[in-house]
Formats: C-alpha cells, structure tokens, sequence
C-alpha cells in the first residue's frame, strides 16, 4: 500500500520562539514526535505550542492535530487524542485533554512549572554576549539650535527602549545620533544673530536662539534677499570660512548642553553623538563616485540628481544643489557609508518619523544602486502626536517645548501624591514625584503601537488604574513592600515540594514564564509596546494574586512560594521598566 511519507521543511528557527521555554515545549514535544514517526510515518513535523490564554484550556495548548490530520488521513480529533495519550504518559504532566476542532491542552505539575521559572529568572539580567555583528539603532536626531519640543520625546524613547531590548538580549548595539547639525538654517541662524541680537551665541539661551530663528523666517516673508543671505552664509560655512565656523561650533554646544539635559532626565544614553556636520568631507567622493557610476546625473539648473527605476515610482532625488550645497539626502549616503565601514553592522535601523519615508526609500535605493557592500537597512516608523489637551496643540508659538512638557507632568505627579497622601508613601516625594512625572510621559509613548498615531492625554499617563506609569510603579513599590515585611533577602528560591497551585498562583507564574517570549517579540518587531503590554498584564496579575491570597501570613511552603514569585515579579518589572528607560521606586 502507498505509504504516507511527509517532509516538512522545519520552520526557520526565530527568535521569536521563545529560549525559555524551549525546554518545556521540547520535552511536550518529544512523545507526540516519537508517536508521529512511529505511529504516522510522518518524518519530520514540528510541533507547535502556544500558551493558553485560558486557565481552562491548559498552561500550554497545541493546534498541531489540525495540520497532521491532513497529512495522515485521520480526524483532527483523533490525532489529537492520539497525541493526548502519548503525553499522558510523561512525568511532568498534570492533566492533558482534547479540545475541538483538533487541539491538544495540557497542564504540568507545579513543580514542573515552578522549576522553569528559575530559567525566567536568569532573564531579569542581561544576556550573555553573543558573538553577531553589530545593530545600530539611531534614533532622536534633534535639529540643533532649537530646544527639543515633545515630538522629540517619539523618537528618542521609542529608539532607547529598542536599543535596549537589543542589548538586554546580547545583542552588541551602537546606539547613535545624528544630529541635524548642518544646512542652510546655520546661515539664517547667522544672518538673525548678525542683525537682531547683540549677544553671542555662547551667551545665549536655546531659547534666544529659536526666537532668533523664528524672527528671521518673520522678516524674510518681507524681504526675500535675507534668504539669498543665509544661503551665502551657509556655502561660507561648507567652504571652510574660520568665522563662521566658529559661530556654529559654539551653537553646538549650546544646544547640546540643553539636549544632553534633557537625555539624562529622560534615562536616554546615546553614546555617538553624530552630527550630519561630521560628513562634510565625505560628501565630496560620494558625489564623485556616484557620477562615475552614472548614478548621478546632471538635473535642473546645475543640481545633480538621481533617477530611479520607473516600476519603483519613486520621484527623482537631488543629491547637491545648483549652487554646489550639499542637502540632508546627501549627508545620509555619507553616513552609511561610515557606519558600514567603520562597525560591519549587520543591520542599521532608523527611528523617523513616517514623514520621512520618502527620503528613506530615495536613500536605500540609492545606496543600492551604488553598488555598495550593504547591511540590512530598515526605516522604523512612527506615527504623529495628538493631544487631548486641545491647548497643547492649539498653543501660540512654534514649539510646544519638551522641557516644560516634562516639568508639568512632574507637577502635577506632585499634586497626586499629596492628595493620595495616606496611601502614597515616600521618603522623597520630589524625587518620586520626578520618576512619575517623566515616566508617566515616556511610558505613555510607549504602550501605544509606534506605527499608529497616538494621543498624549494627561489622565490617561497619570492614571493609577490603567496601563500607566503609576501603576507599573506602584505595582513594584507594593512588591518590594511585601518583602520588606517578609524581611526576604533578594534571593528567589521555589520550593518544589508543592503539588497544588492556586488559579492565581497559576495565572501568574504563567505570566512570569511569558517575560522572555515578550522580549524576544518586542525586539523582533521592534515593537517596544509589546513590552509595556507585558509589564501591564504581569502588573494585574500580582496584583490579584496580592489581594486574594495571603503572603506573608500563609503556612509553609506557601509562604516561600508566594514570597518568592513576589520577588521574580519585582524583579521582572524592574528588568522590564529599565529596557523602557522607566524609573521605578522601591517605596511609594
Ligand atoms: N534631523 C532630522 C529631522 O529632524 C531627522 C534625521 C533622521 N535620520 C536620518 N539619518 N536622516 O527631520
């Protein structure tokens, strides 16, 4: 008789599936692989798990009898009691049943459950370096010589929560800046301070400054010569002029002095500050190179530009001016060119805006048809901020400045803890107020999916109830304050003579488990919410547990059990709120 005989290609081992629980799901898998070998003559099949969303269905559940039962010519069903029998008989097996169409649940022995969890522990710290070439995650890329406005904050939390993910997970990641250092706004700078200010930069403010900015666009609607000046005044500054270049080292500073601030307050460390300035040498070659390759051509009035192929549909791009000034687009060849060479990345990622996506696909293709030795390049995208708040977005002046953002959340943090003075407690309120106030807004951000728009809303980031900063914090404060009274060291142990968990128990070391599948999954996608959805399920699930079960007072090893799943949960939150650059007290 024909023999059923079926080869499955193994699907491509990602990252995604989980290093935790491999151990679990391999040792799931290893009866039903034999049975499928055996029994079905199926050589190869990778079998699928999942963990169960429900505590009815199971701690782990497989939909793996729907697929087989094509292959093997059998019901669903009863590939799927085929499979709970052989899994019956293993060891670490609580329960095991069948669930239609064709799935497979199973529960394991708390002792199984709570030896895996000392596995999730180890990823409450940093993974052991691996050996891959480096990311590079850039991100933030302020324009100097203006202050940083709360659009700002998209950029620069979003990209430090994925280069953090990397890092948590081993990953060598170059964490960099580019700077929007460069271009004709030096010169209207200069013009602006020539004529209206009798300050030199190095005594001005970042606020003088944008005022001066602003001036000048105010004054040039009348006078269109002051724009033919800045641009003077910026190809002087390209060609070298001692003058100018003098005034424009000493706007760096300014504004990196109050950027640099704010970076700290915001828990964002970028170790390459690279401004587009860095490449003015490099452009020269670049540009060279790219008309011997024929790449760029000769456009409209002197500019050189570049063509792309017509299926692309993508318009042409100008590559340097009529007047020989190099643009933004220009700088970014530059750039990848340096970061190629100089780290052999395996991937670089860009966190901008999705306005930008134009110029990034202008840039990928034509570094492409450059012919360059190339890493993986990928624009991560975000979308727009809205405000709730309609005087935020309705408000007079040209930037809603992140700093005064950041002082107004930590005000009215400071308002919510004096009011909730019985049940807030703190032997620093202004520094919680601080950690509160921030974080409210940075993990306001970050719950929120970066490729759609969101809404930055006051009460929703201050809330003590929902997915908020407040309440991860408050949730951890009241973690570190059972252990305070257990008076528990830092040190988590389970004791594994214990044959019976509580739904809530169940739920939770379910969710503890899950910690390094969210993290695996946020930095796949780099998709940093998925983590703050992580951190917000845990929270509720401690939280429950918290109120239905006694901790402290409970008999042993009950009393070890909860302490310590108390401790992996504090301890998971911290890991978790650090990688999103979240400050998290131990006493609230
Ligand atoms: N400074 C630019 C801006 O504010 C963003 C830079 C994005 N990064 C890049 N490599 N082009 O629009």
């Amino acid at each position: 008789m024909w023999q059923w005989r079926v080869f499955v290609v193994h699907l491509r081992h990602n990252l995604s599936r989980s290093f935790v629980h491999m151990d679990i799901f391999s040792q799931l898998s290893a009866p039903i692989n034999f049975l499928i070998k055996s029994d079905f003559n199926v050589e190869s099949f990778e079998v699928e798990w999942q963990f169960s969303r429900e505590n009815s269905h199971g701690d782990f559940s497989t939909p793996s009898p729907l697929k087989l039962s094509k292959m093997v010519n059998k019901l669903p069903m009863e590939v799927a009691e085929d499979m709970c029998n052989a899994l019956k008989e293993e060891e670490i097996i609580e329960k095991c049943e069948v669930a239609a169409p064709g799935f497979v649940n199973v529960w394991l022995k708390p002792r199984v459950l709570l030896s895996s969890l000392n596995e999730a522990k180890k990823y409450c710290s940093p993974q052991k370096k691996r050996k891959d070439p480096p990311v590079i995650v850039e991100y933030s890329q302020p324009n100097i010589a203006k202050p940083l406005g709360i659009h700002h904050i998209l950029s620069t939390v979003i990209g430090q929560a994925i280069a953090n993910t990397y890092e948590h997970l081993g990953y060598e990641c170059k964490k960099v800046n580019h700077l929007g250092d460069w271009g004709t706004q030096f010169g209207k700078l200069a013009v602006a301070l020539d004529r209206w200010s009798n300050k030199s930069v190095k005594d001005s403010s970042i606020d003088e400054l944008l005022a001066l900015y602003v001036k000048f666009h105010e004054e040039a609607e009348k006078d269109e010569s002051l724009n033919e000046k800045a641009r003077e005044y910026f190809r002087k500054l390209e060609e070298g002029d001692k003058k100018i270049f003098e005034f424009w080292k000493d706007t760096v500073d300014v504004s990196m002095k109050a950027i640099l601030k704010l970076y700290d307050r915001l828990n964002v460390t970028i170790e390459h500050q690279h401004g587009e300035a860095m490449y003015r040498d490099a452009m020269g070659p670049i540009l060279e190179e790219g008309k011997e390759k024929g790449v760029f051509m000769e456009g409209k009035e002197g500019a050189v530009v570049v063509e792309f192929s017509e299926e692309l549909n993508i318009p042409t791009a100008v590559v340097q001016k009529g007047d020989s000034a190099t643009i933004y687009l220009t700088r970014d060849l530059a750039q990848i060119q340096y970061r190629t060479e100089r780290w052999h990345p395996k991937g670089i990622y860009y966190v901008v805006d999705r306005a930008q996506q134009l110029h990034f696909q202008q840039l990928f293709e034509t570094v492409k048809m450059l012919g360059w030795d190339l890493p993986h390049l990928e624009h991560l995208i975000f979308g727009r901020m809205k405000f709730a708040d309609k005087s935020m977005s309705t408000r007079k002046g040209n930037i809603l400045k992140l700093e005064e953002v950041l002082d107004e959340a930590v005000n009215r943090a400071e308002k919510i803890i004096k009011e909730h003075g019985d049940s807030i407690q703190s032997d620093n309120p202004k520094d919680l107020a601080e950690m509160m106030g921030v974080g409210s807004v940075v993990y306001g951000v970050l719950t929120k999916n970066r490729k759609m728009d969101m809404v930055f809303d006051w009460d929703k980031f201050l809330s003590f109830e929902g997915n908020s900063a407040p309440y991860i914090q408050y949730t951890h404060a009241r973690a570190c304050s059972v252990l305070r009274k257990a008076d528990a060291s830092e040190k988590i142990t389970f004791p594994l003579n214990i044959d019976f968990l509580e739904e809530n128990e169940r739920n939770l070391i379910k969710t503890l488990l899950k910690f390094s599948n969210s993290l695996s999954d946020s930095c796949n996608a780099h998709m940093p919410h998925l983590l703050t959805n992580y951190l917000f399920s845990l929270c509720q699930d401690y939280n429950t547990f918290y109120n239905d079960l006694p901790i402290v007072k409970a008999d042993e090893p009950l009393r070890s059990l909860r302490i310590s799943l108390t401790a992996l949960t504090a301890s998971v939150i911290k890991t978790g709120a650090n990688i999103l650059t979240l400050r998290i007290p131990n006493r609230m």
